[in-house]
């Protein structure tokens, strides 16, 4: 078994399809939400998950929240730390500690459009293609060894929000599929790279799902 520890800050959707996906293999150790509104938050404890709230605003520096943030994760013993939707700048310590075993999900083709307001950012510079990556977290905010990224189309009137949309549905298919990916132990960091062992069918098309 494989324990993981998810990280959210809001709605948790993608917190919600990996726990819906019922991943054999893997035990959903802990969700940790730095908000205490996040919504995700009482989704996980509704369905009898453990849940942790960590107010960033309770604490003095960035360093400070990490460090509690480290202890509470690490008392999960996880072998993996899902960042979905966790709003958080991170401390270089941080990503160190948790270097080849912490993957991100961002709404963009990486490395296009980090940060925020990706898909206005998409539609204004004229992109005829958005869509998500699933990545190894380093210490460079949405950087770091990409996993899998999935492509949808720009329409001539695609709004942020239909974009959004398009998008999302596409991060709820293409995220627990790399946590499997990691909890069958198939992924390997090769620079830049990550090469997934045994990679044919359905893995693969999921790997680099296309419009
Ligand atoms: C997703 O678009 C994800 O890619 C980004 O933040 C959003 C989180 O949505 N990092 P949710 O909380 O998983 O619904």
């Amino acid at each position: 078994m494989k324990n993981i520890v998810i990280l959210i800050s809001g709605r948790g959707s993608n917190m919600q399809a990996i726990v819906d996906a019922g991943l054999p293999g893997v035990t959903i150790a802990a969700v940790i939400a730095n908000r205490p509104d996040a919504a995700g938050i009482a989704w996980a404890a509704a369905r009898g998950i453990t849940t942790r709230v960590l107010d960033h605003k309770a604490y003095a520096s960035r360093e400070a929240f990490d460090e509690q943030l480290a202890d509470t994760i690490d008392a999960f013993t996880p072998d993996l730390v899902v960042l979905a939707g966790f709003m958080r700048i991170l401390t270089p310590g941080f990503t160190a500690r948790y270097e080849g075993r912490m993957l991100n999900i961002h709404p963009s083709l990486l490395p296009a459009f980090p940060g925020l307001h990706t898909h206005e950012r998409a539609i204004e510079a004229g992109c005829k293609v958005a869509g998500c990556t699933v990545h190894f977290v380093t210490a460079e905010l949405d950087h770091g060894p990409v996993v899998s990224q999935g492509v949808v189309n720009i329409a001539d009137d695609e709004t942020p929000d239909s974009l959004a949309a398009k998008v999302l549905e596409l991060e709820h298919q293409l995220y627990p599929a790399a946590v499997r990916w990691f909890a069958e132990g198939r992924l390997s960091i090769d620079g830049a790279r990550v090469r997934l062992a045994d990679l044919a069918g359905a893995d693969a098309a999921m790997m680099v799902p296309a419009p």
